[in-house]
């Protein structure tokens, strides 16, 4: 690989043993893809959850730390494996906890930012369009490359803290404009589209595409960002689709021709009836009473909080049963200088800030959950091995409360 001044100076060890090795680790990894040099990245994105990262995880983010590595870009994290704030009363395994508190001691040596997201987006770390980054995490991957026009590859968790400390990833893959063509084109022919066929439209999309890129034409330019959110998220985890474009809506589809004067390989029709379809297998067979329900997978926005608390007004949540919603410490902090928090409480409704239920242990002994999120329903049943309703937000709210 052709290096820099800088990059040189990183592997003579001239700025430290972390970031020497860690350049070295990303060296190998860019001469097994072909990479010719290292892109520069403005932000990462990484992962110190313990429900993925385990012991052996632990132990390399404690040794990076050790060795004096420290960030050189602005670096996030996705959601922690435990809710901080109520892991004790819920009942989370005090081993365990133990074990996400160390990595969370790890991630501060290193410098990065505590802000156990997966939505980096909506607190305030927003790249440009064309601007390298490297994102871990599937729906933040997607929403970067899509809906903001900045390029980044799903950075394997082992990998985005190297490019913390170094500033680097090689480059191949969607750093380079030629893998950003579209191939596949899908019509969206299914008239007026609701937040939950977003979802959707999102998990057919990832079945049909795997991980080609497709060009979705007939999503309407009033769809909000957290409609694109849920498409991305749910296309990643049905199909491990990292970027997607809307036909007048994402930003390479109206800078650019996103098919560079190519046909596309295929073509395909989503319909009314494909979503209708797709909606109802999501819901496992067999599922029963919702006994729990659970958003906010991606992180709910602000906007979408407000919005449940007008749903559950004058509600209360029934005997036995919980809602909780995931979302970032930010959001929690708004809703509490909103008086918001404070009466979602009163009707039972708990914020689960800065955690995700997909890498933590499901507390409680529930077996039926319901959710308004395609790649919550997606991973929760075999995750935690429950039985999952798919449903809008307003159908979890009236399934759980009354
Ligand atoms: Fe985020 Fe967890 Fe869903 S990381 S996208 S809330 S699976």
């Amino acid at each position: 690989m052709k290096l820099t001044d800088t990059e040189k100076r990183m592997l003579d060890g001239a700025q430290g043993e972390a970031k020497q090795m860690a350049l070295e680790i990303l060296m190998q990894i860019g001469e097994a893809l072909e990479a010719d040099s290292f892109v520069e990245v403005s932000s990462v994105q990484a992962m110190a959850h313990f429900g993925s990262l385990h012991i052996a995880g632990r132990d390399w983010l404690e040794k990076l730390a050790c060795l004096g590595g420290k960030c050189c870009v602005p670096t996030t994290q996705d959601p922690a494996s435990i809710p901080f704030k109520c892991w004790k009363e819920m009942g989370y395994d005090e081993e365990y906890a133990k074990n996400q508190y160390r990595l969370s001691e790890a991630i501060l040596k290193l410098g990065e930012m505590p802000k156990w997201s997966c939505t980096p987006y909506y607190q305030g770390t927003i790249p440009r369009v064309g601007q390298n980054i490297a994102w871990a995490e599937s729906s933040a991957v997607s929403f970067a490359n899509s809906v903001l026009g900045a390029r980044t590859n799903r950075t394997p968790a082992g990998l985005a803290v190297l490019a913390a400390l170094t500033g680097r990833m090689p480059k191949y893959g969607l750093y380079l404009a030629e893998n950003r063509i579209a191939q596949i084109k899908i019509n969206i022919e299914a008239g007026e589209l609701s937040d939950l066929d977003y979802n959707t439209i999102g998990i057919i999309t990832g079945k049909i595409a795997g991980a080609k890129i497709p060009a979705l034409y007939g999503i309407p330019s009033s769809v909000t960002n957290d409609n694109l959110k849920y498409l991305g998220a749910s296309a990643a985890s049905s199909g491990s689709v990292a970027l997607y474009h809307a036909d007048g809506v994402t930003p390479e589809a109206i800078l650019t021709d996103v098919f560079a004067g190519k046909r596309p390989e295929e073509e395909f029709v989503i319909t009314r009836k494909d979503i209708n379809d797709e909606a109802e297998k999501m819901t496992s067979q067999g599922a029963g009473e919702a006994e729990l329900a659970v958003v906010g997978c991606p992180h709910y926005s602000s906007e979408e909080v407000i919005k449940l608390a007008e749903l559950a007004e004058g509600k209360k949540v029934s005997d036995g049963k919980a809602f909780w919603v995931f979302t970032t410490a930010e959001t929690e902090s708004l809703m509490e200088r909103m008086g918001i928090k404070a009466k979602l409480e009163e009707a039972g409704i708990r914020i689960m800030a800065q955690t995700c239920l997909v890498i933590s242990p499901l507390v409680g002994g529930y077996k039926n959950l319901i959710t308004d999120s395609g790649k919550f329903a997606s991973y929760l049943p075999s995750e935690h091995n429950i039985k999952i309703r798919y449903a809008r937000t307003k159908e979890c709210v009236e399934a759980v409360m009354k």
